[in-house]
């Protein structure tokens, strides 16, 4: 039997933003157009094929001067799954409730040949689920927090990285000024990607990721050593999902059909430095800043790759697979590799033993 040829594909954002989405999107709908494919943009993730009204058409002119801007022409959210949808019960009662069905309705209703859905971790879940559902998936990965398997790296993480880097280059000069510590807040979830890169490139005294529970008195001998050398002032760059060894992740909120919402250990660690060391402490907590504004030209031109990469996949028929980095090229990878496990900081990697090379702690030596 022939194959039915490609007519109409569709294009989705999920999660939270990353700087290089609307680049991606780019890519997608030229290469498409040059196929002579129709290209449909689903409205915030997959809230688009829950009430179609929303679909538009993606056209030369819809994607005209977007490879340098941040966010995305489509919306995006980084909450309720299909699979998963928040519903208010005539009790009041608010329940998740399994949508997925009519996802796969309006994607046959409106024949629509292959999604491609740009998102991170929790979007190559559902576009997974849904491939098991039998809808023609490719993923593209997307996530500041560089956290993806089976790609070496995301677009935006160059970004959030870059914009990290450029806030602790320009604490270092009041932190020196007021001989104070400075503890600043990373994004990145339960993976030290950005405090690790950010924190080297800006020369950080101190880094706390994830993967090392740190040890507060480690902590505060790295800034006692400098202050005893005549350096009196240190900065700390903290990744948001780090915590103490024995101790709780800080969490700022919790919300049905959402993950957890991190935030706030700068503050504890500020305070627990205070109070050991005597020092003037003051904390940065970067957040969305990393996630807005232009890619940079590295995440750019990856986007861009991704994007066309995505198209070739849907044309060679390769679905269930997510597009992937492994340099110098481009390939596809199955879904379920990106969902099997999250890419976390390798401890005996050559970016780890650089930075305790250059003096930098972790909080795990006590010396
Ligand atoms: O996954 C990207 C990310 O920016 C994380 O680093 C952070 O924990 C989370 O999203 C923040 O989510 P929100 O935009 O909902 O505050």
């Amino acid at each position: 039997m022939t194959e039915r040829a490609i007519h109409r594909i569709a294009v989705n954002t999920g999660g939270g933003d990353a700087p290089g989405l609307n680049a991606v999107i780019r890519a997608i709908v030229l290469s498409s157009l040059h196929r002579g494919w129709e290209v449909l943009g689903i409205h915030k993730g997959y809230e688009g094929l829950l009430d179609t009204s929303k679909i538009i058409q993606l056209d030369r002119d819809s994607v005209r001067g977007i490879t340098h801007i941040g966010g995305t022409i489509l919306g995006t959210t980084n909450k309720n799954s299909p699979f998963e949808y928040p519903t208010k019960l005539p009790s009041g009662e608010v329940t998740l409730v399994d949508r997925s069905d009519e996802v796969v309705d309006a994607f046959r209703r409106l024949r629509i040949d292959a999604l491609i859905a740009i998102g991170g971790d929790g979007s190559m879940r559902i576009a997974s689920q849904f491939a098991a559902k039998g809808l023609p998936i490719i993923g593209v990965p997307k996530t500041i927090d560089n956290d993806l398997s089976g790609t070496v790296v995301t677009f935006g993480f160059d970004t959030a990285v870059m914009v990290a880097s450029e806030a602790i280059d320009r604490l270092h000069s009041t932190a020196e000024a007021h001989e104070r510590v400075m503890v600043v807040e990373v994004m990145g979830r339960y993976a030290g990607w950005i405090a690790l890169h950010s924190g080297v490139a800006s020369t950080a005294d101190v880094i706390l990721i994830p993967e090392i529970p740190f040890d507060f008195s480690a902590v505060c001998e790295k800034i006692n050593d400098r202050e005893a050398r005549g350096r009196r002032f240190s900065i700390v760059v903290v990744a948001e999902g780090a915590k103490p060894a024995g101790g709780q992740l800080t969490v700022k909120g919790h919300e049905l059909g959402r993950e957890v919402q991190l935030g706030g250990i700068a503050e504890l660690v500020a305070r627990e430095i205070s109070a050991r060391t005597g020092k003037e402490t003051r904390t940065v907590v970067l957040g969305h800043l990393q996630r807005g504004g232009a890619p940079t030209t590295f995440d750019r031109l990856l986007a861009l790759r991704f994007g066309a990469a995505a198209v070739r996949m849907v044309e060679a028929r390769q679905f269930n697979h997510m597009v992937a980095l492994d340099p110098p090229r481009v390939h596809a990878v199955p879904l379920e590799v990106a969902t099997s496990r999250m890419k976390c900081v390798p401890l005996d990697g050559d970016t780890m033993q650089t930075a305790r090379d250059l003096g930098i702690s972790f909080g795990d030596e006590v010396g």
